[in-house]
């Protein structure tokens, strides 16, 4: 039997290379990988440097939620000023918007009480990237695109300042976002100001810096449209929560959590992200999109129990009500029966009850 390594005899097998050839081939290897390289930095050269390409740049970033870091240094000389002039700076800030109410002593009291818990993990500019920020999963909140995950708001409205207070008291079981209900309630209340006030002014420079990418000037007209949206949208906030419940909650009984396997596994398709057995494990995950922060989409394991928006009977509602924002988990179209039954069924999965 021939040896593997023996397969050519001899005489099959290729000429050694001469000296001659070794150089062609370095040569050309190099010619290559120059062409390459070169090529490279010239895409990176015309990205960063033509209009189209900023915009692609800032539109790219925007989606993985860097939008603002990436703004390209002329818009942001424009926008800086102009931000300022809003908002004033970290060491003294402010909110001067039309339509729109700021304590200025609370304000910075918030700032204060941000600098000395939050900043480490949230950021100066609140873009969720402070020293620790980098050992964390799941990753600290960036405030700037105005996206909070856990709302008792319908699913395209932002999220109130309740729901902002609920998450800094009670903090986000399962991640390292502490709870702060032992704190001063008068500073709680001030960071939460302060929290607001970040997510203002990243989405309004991200907004101008926009307007400037799109061919606008950034005169008195274009700033108020755009003073006008961000305050549309807070102050929507507080109106658009949702009419919860109004349907009683239906009484957990066994019937009731039987409907909700049934509808976690057919009408209600939660297996397709939380798997069978609750765990998140389910087959739509596989190549999911980041969510708007750029972070890898993790469907809750729902037999844990730590539940990050909460596990009282309404927290568990609004999530299967609203969704949780930034991520693919969906707002529910289904009966607020339907709903309450699910919750009964995703409340008898934790490990342990
Ligand atoms: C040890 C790090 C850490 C500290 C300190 C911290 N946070 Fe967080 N915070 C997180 C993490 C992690 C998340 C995101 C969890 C997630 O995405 O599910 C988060 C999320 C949030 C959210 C978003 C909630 C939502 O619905 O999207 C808010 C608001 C928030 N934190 C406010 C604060 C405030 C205010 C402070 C200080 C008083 C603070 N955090 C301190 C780590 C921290
Ligand atoms: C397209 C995928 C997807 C589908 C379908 C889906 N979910 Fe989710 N779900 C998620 C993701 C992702 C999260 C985690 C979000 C986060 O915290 O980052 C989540 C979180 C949750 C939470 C919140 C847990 C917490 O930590 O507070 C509950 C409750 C939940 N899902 C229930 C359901 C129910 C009930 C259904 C079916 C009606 C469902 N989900 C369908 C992706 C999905």
């Amino acid at each position: 039997m021939r040896l593997i390594g023996s397969l050519h005899s001899p005489a099959d097998r290729p000429a050694p290379m001469t000296s001659g050839e070794h150089g062609f081939y370095a040569r050309t290897f190099f010619l290559v990988a120059a062409v390459v390289v070169g090529l490279g930095v010239l895409a990176v050269y015309v990205v960063d440097n033509s209009p189209i390409g900023m915009r692609y740049v800032l539109r790219t970033r925007i989606v993985r939620g860097k939008a603002v870091t990436e703004i390209p240094a002329d818009a942001r000389a424009k926008v800086e000023p102009i931000l300022t002039e809003r908002f004033g700076t970290p060491a003294a800030p402010k909110i001067d918007l039309e339509g729109w109410e700021s304590d200025g002593a609370r304000l910075l009291r918030g700032a204060a009480f941000y600098r000395r818990n939050c900043m480490h993990c949230h950021g100066v500019t609140g873009d969720g990237d402070g020293p620790t920020a980098r050992f964390l999963t799941p990753r600290p909140r960036d405030y700037r695109l105005g996206v909070f995950k856990f709302t008792s708001t319908v699913s395209s409205a932002k999220a109130t300042r309740e729901d902002l207070l609920h998450t800094v008291l009670e903090g986000m079981p399962g991640t390292m976002m502490p709870s702060f209900s032992l704190y001063d309630r008068e500073d709680v209340e001030a960071v939460v100001d302060y929290v607001i006030h970040l997510s203002m002014r990243g989405e309004f420079e991200e907004a101008l810096a926009m307007r400037l990418l799109d061919g606008d000037d950034l005169d008195e007209d274009v700033v108020e449209e755009e003073v006008e949206l961000l305050v549309e949208g807070w102050a929507d906030a507080a109106s658009s929560r949702q009419p919860v419940p109004v349907v009683q909650p239906v009484p957990s009984s066994a019937e009731a959590i039987a409907r909700g396997s049934e509808l976690f596994r057919g009408a209600g398709n939660c297996i397709s992200c939380h798997g069978p057995s609750g765990r998140g494990d389910g087959p739509s995950v596989q190549g999911m999109d980041p969510d708007v922060w750029g972070n890898p989409i993790r469907p809750a394991d729902l037999t844990r129990g730590d539940f990050r928006g909460g596990f009282r009977p309404i927290d568990v509602f609004r999530r299967i009500h609203a969704g949780v924002k930034g991520t693919p988990m969906p707002g529910g179209s289904m009966t607020e029966e339907q709903m309450w039954d699910l919750v009964h069924y995703i409340r008898s999965l934790r490990r342990g009850d």
